[in-house]
């Protein structure tokens, strides 16, 4: 039998097979930040073992399509991206094709792409990913398929390579999974339970980061609020942020995202009373209805979730706060609905990130009575245009205030003027010389765009 090999034996293999052989690859990547943060892995392996990375799947020899299931359009999407692949294969027919991440991560779907999807190589779940290097290399060696979604694996890798996307912005996923099922999300299911990295792994990860010019670090969890439950008290997640705000350097920390049952007064605090926290916290709502939530499984209340609100303010009078709302769950009625318009007239969230909900088969609200499409959307429609007003006056607020920015680098969207973020995300467009570009600044607002915030440096 084989000896067994370790991802840097498995990456040395491949780069030995493929000595001759001038190869690329590419990652195509659906969803969260949480798969962003994963694709910058498998850039990474995959470039350690010999592969240069390119944008353009049609240049490639090795295309890994990193996939989301948290909504039905997300799997299309995916599904007929690599449909699109099959042409690619009748030309180079030594293009290996993979696919990973969520979509992929139960066996049902993983069965699905091995009968329906022939030119698929390769399929492996997110508990999976430090195996790809060893599945590429017996993809090549066997010539067979691989088909590997999850099985309850719980260790966490540490070490793998990544390639970042950005010089000065910097993921660091701080745990994994979920454990709260609520009833419509499939996360649970396609990235198992709960399970947290090392403390000390995460302060070396972040402080060579920053002695590397990294300015923005973004934790990230499913529930960072649950971070370290398994390591009893010795390291919950508000001791984490404060033992990392004790790095040297100028950096900003951030993370997402946060359960409103979890979040602690103790967190609260700690980001209060350290200037390396970016003063923004994304706190999922869901819903402004007490019934929805319980039917949801979220196990708050909506007074519950307006007194956390409510202390973070008090504490710290400038944070910006964002939300994710689900609009049209089952058995929704318009009540309920009003109930999430006036909470958001209540909250005047910074950012609002809004869903028509999405049945996931297998999640037990898939199997409850569903709301028709016309009442989904023309509910959706009636939270856009709130959602726009409250918008536009939060912008108007923001006039005539200076701000601490994060510059991006020329606008995409306006040439002419570079572009910058808020600790609240928000973007701001000013006059600006390109050497700016990773650097904190000040910039006073001078005027608000329905997307945006204008302004002028402040020196
Ligand atoms: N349908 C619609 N939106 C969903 N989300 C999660 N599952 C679903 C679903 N089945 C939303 C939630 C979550 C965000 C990441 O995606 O609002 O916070
Ligand atoms: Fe999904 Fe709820 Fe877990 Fe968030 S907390 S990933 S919404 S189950």
């Amino acid at each position: 039998m084989e000896e067994k090999k370790t991802v840097s034996e498995y990456m040395e293999a491949l780069k030995n097979i493929n000595a001759d052989k001038d190869f690329s690859a590419c990652v195509v990547t659906y969803g969260c930040q949480q798969n962003e943060a994963d694709s910058e892995k498998i850039a990474g392996m995959l470039q350690e073992s010999g592969y240069s990375i390119v944008k353009e799947p049609a240049l490639a020899d090795v295309i890994i399509v990193n996939t989301c299931a948290v909504r039905e359009h997300a799997e299309e999407r995916a599904l007929s991206v690599t449909g699109g692949y099959k042409h690619l294969k009748a030309a180079r027919p030594w293009l290996k094709i993979g696919i990973c991440g969520c979509m992929v991560s139960k066996s049902d779907m993983s069965e699905k792409i091995k009968k329906s999807y022939p030119y698929v190589d390769f399929v492996f779940g997110t508990e999976k990913l430090a195996h790809l290097p060893e599945i590429l290399y017996h993809s090549y060696e066997k010539k067979k398929r691989i088909f590997v979604p999850n099985n309850g694996e719980t260790e966490i890798a540490e070490g793998l390579p990544v390639i970042r996307e950005s010089d000065f912005r910097a993921w660091v996923s701080i745990m994994y999974g979920c454990n709260n099922f609520c009833t419509y999300c499939i996360v649970p299911y396609v990235r198992g339970r709960e399970r947290s990295r090392r403390p000390e792994k995460i302060i070396e990860e972040v402080r060579e980061l920053v002695s590397n010019g990294y300015k923005e670090i973004t934790l990230l969890g499913q529930n960072v609020n649950s971070y370290g439950k398994e390591f009893d008290g010795e390291c919950d997640f508000a001791t984490l942020i404060s033992r990392i705000c004790e790095i040297d350097g100028e950096f900003s920390i951030r993370f997402m995202t946060s359960h409103p049952k979890d979040a602690s007064r103790e967190l609260i605090d700690v980001m209060a009373e350290n200037s390396k926290t970016a003063k923004h916290f994304h706190l999922p709502v869901q819903s402004g209805s007490d019934r929805i939530l319980k039917a949801m499984n979220r196990r708050y209340t909506i007074d519950d979730y307006l007194a956390l609100v409510d202390y973070m303010r008090e504490k710290m009078p400038d944070i910006a706060i964002s939300t994710d709302i689900i609009v049209g769950f089952p058995r929704e009625t318009e009540e309920d609905f009003c109930q999430t318009l006036e909470l958001m007239k209540r909250v005047k969230y910074d950012m609002i990130f809004s869903f028509i909900y999405s049945p996931r088969t297998g999640t037990p609200a898939a199997n409850m009575e569903q709301l028709p499409q016309e009442v989904k959307s023309e509910r959706m429609n009636r939270l856009l245009a709130l959602q726009n007003e409250l918008l536009a006056e939060k912008n108007e607020s923001y006039v005539g205030k200076t701000l601490r920015v994060l510059v991006e680098g020329r606008s995409k969207t306006n040439e002419a003027k570079m572009s910058a973020r808020t600790e609240g995300n928000r973007i701001v467009l000013f006059d600006g010389d390109e050497s700016l570009t990773g650097k904190f600044i000040n910039i006073k607002i001078t005027k608000s765009a329905p997307f945006a915030l204008m302004g002028e440096l402040d020196v």
